[in-house]
């Protein structure tokens, strides 16, 4: 046969599968919907919990706040949760419950998926096609929401403006430090930290920590902005004490200038339980070639000891990382499991209700590295636990 022939003949089964799909598409159209999931009711309220607080106009990324906006990038959409990369979070479900943890239910997985493959009705009125003037805004239109530009927690005890930092346009993933003197003339506690970033286009992340003690007390990340410890438990603050912020950012397409806030919230003096890190590393070079290197830390708690937070810091090319106690009578407890960990969302893992470890326990930490180069390159893992003792509420 000619190429010329089979050419025309390919053109013209491409041009009867095209008419043949278009009218499919139309009959369908016009009958009763697949889903009973609607953008107005379910949609739009999984992107409220979820998504806008990255996807809107101040966000780091394209905005999902409309319909026309949503509908028309549904297929991505669906593709991105199924495939777990959307919204990020790496802990694996079943290990740990925590209060920032932003991954969808399975039935909200289900209601986008059935959504999009429902031809993504907007309300119950109407099927909606037509995307044209995608951002016009309509009377009563039910858009998704972004809390933010507020404190969630009240006015802070102690704001404090951080030094501003430039953030060149496209920039590539980059930790800026700032130093940031709290003015404090005597010894604070402090039961709660807030954070307010200057720019949210190109803030992926922010941790602080006390200069004089090293201590860890607070992060942020789009999804969740506060550390709030358990009743009667409190950070020491010396006399004095600087807070040091490792700001995660990544340029936007201009030039931004972020100068974030922070908020201090001071305890009573009824809070007699002080809370510390502790902190397991493990570093060493993950070989050429390596499909799963190991690195592992652990040590024996002398005391029982109440786990708050866990902060996993990690080098590029981690696979998992893991966080358990090995308990005197042989059981074991996972505090966190996580998995393919997105390098550009660093994020803590705040415990919804803190994790006893009793004592005589092992806390372990293990992770795994693969690295697909032809040299070798480091590896290994820093974790920092926020941890109390229950000796401040013995003697209550
Ligand atoms: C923490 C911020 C954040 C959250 C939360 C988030 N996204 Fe994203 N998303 C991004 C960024 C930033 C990008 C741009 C791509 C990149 O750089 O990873 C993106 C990309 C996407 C893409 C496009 C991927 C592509 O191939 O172009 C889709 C679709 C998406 N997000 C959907 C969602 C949905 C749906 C939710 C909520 C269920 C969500 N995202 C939650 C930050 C976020």
């Amino acid at each position: 046969m000619l190429p010329v022939n089979s050419s025309i003949k390919a053109g013209a089964i491409a041009a009867a599968i095209c008419a043949f799909g278009l009218l499919a598409g139309m009959a369908l159209a016009h009958e009763t919907l697949t889903t009973t999931v609607l953008f107005d009711r379910e949609i739009v309220r999984i992107l409220s919990k979820h998504c806008v607080m990255c996807h809107d106009q101040g966000g780091p990324s394209f905005p999902l706040d409309t319909y026309e906006q949503t509908f028309l990038q549904r297929r991505k959409i669906r593709a991105e949760i199924i495939a777990r990369h959307m919204p990020p979070w790496a802990a694996v479900p079943g290990y740990g419950q925590f209060a920032n943890d932003n991954s969808l239910t399975l039935q909200e997985t289900q209601f986008i998926v059935s959504w999009v493959e429902g031809l993504g009705p907007r309300n119950s009125g109407t099927v909606f096609t037509n995307v044209a003037g995608a951002d016009a805004a309509r009377p009563n239109e039910i858009r998704a929401h972004a809390d933010a530009g507020h404190w969630l927690l009240g006015m802070p005890d102690l704001a404090r403006q951080l030094p501003a930092n430039t953030i060149e346009p496209r920039a590539p993933d980059q930790v800026k430090r700032v130093v940031v003197d709290l003015g404090l003339t005597s010894e604070r506690r402090v039961r709660a930290v807030e954070f307010m970033p200057g720019d949210r286009r190109v803030v992926h992340a922010a941790f602080f920590t006390v200069e004089e003690t090293g201590e860890w007390i607070g992060s942020w990340t789009p999804w969740y902005g506060v550390m709030t410890l358990p009743k009667g438990v409190a950070y020491r603050l010396p006399a004095g004490a600087h807070v040091v912020a490792e700001i995660n950012y990544r340029g936007a397409q201009e030039r931004a200038v972020d100068r974030g806030t922070l908020g201090l919230f001071f305890a009573g003096s009824s809070s007699s339980n002080t809370a510390s890190d502790l902190v397991l590393d493990a570093k060493g070079a993950v070989p050429a070639g390596a499909q799963s290197q190991r690195f592992h830390a652990e040590q024996r708690l002398a005391e029982d000891t109440y786990a708050a937070a866990l902060r996993p810091e990690l080098l590029p090319g981690a696979n998992s990382v893991e966080v358990s106690a090995r308990r005197p009578d042989g059981g074991t407890q996972v505090l966190l499991f996580a998995k393919d960990v997105p390098a550009d969302w660093p994020s803590p893992y705040i415990l919804r209700e803190p994790v006893v470890i009793l004592k005589g326990s092992i806390l372990a930490v293990t992770a795994y590295y693969s690295n697909s180069a032809k040299t070798s390159k480091p590896g290994g893992f820093r974790v920092t636990m926020t941890k109390y003792s229950n000796a401040g509420f013995d003697r209550k």
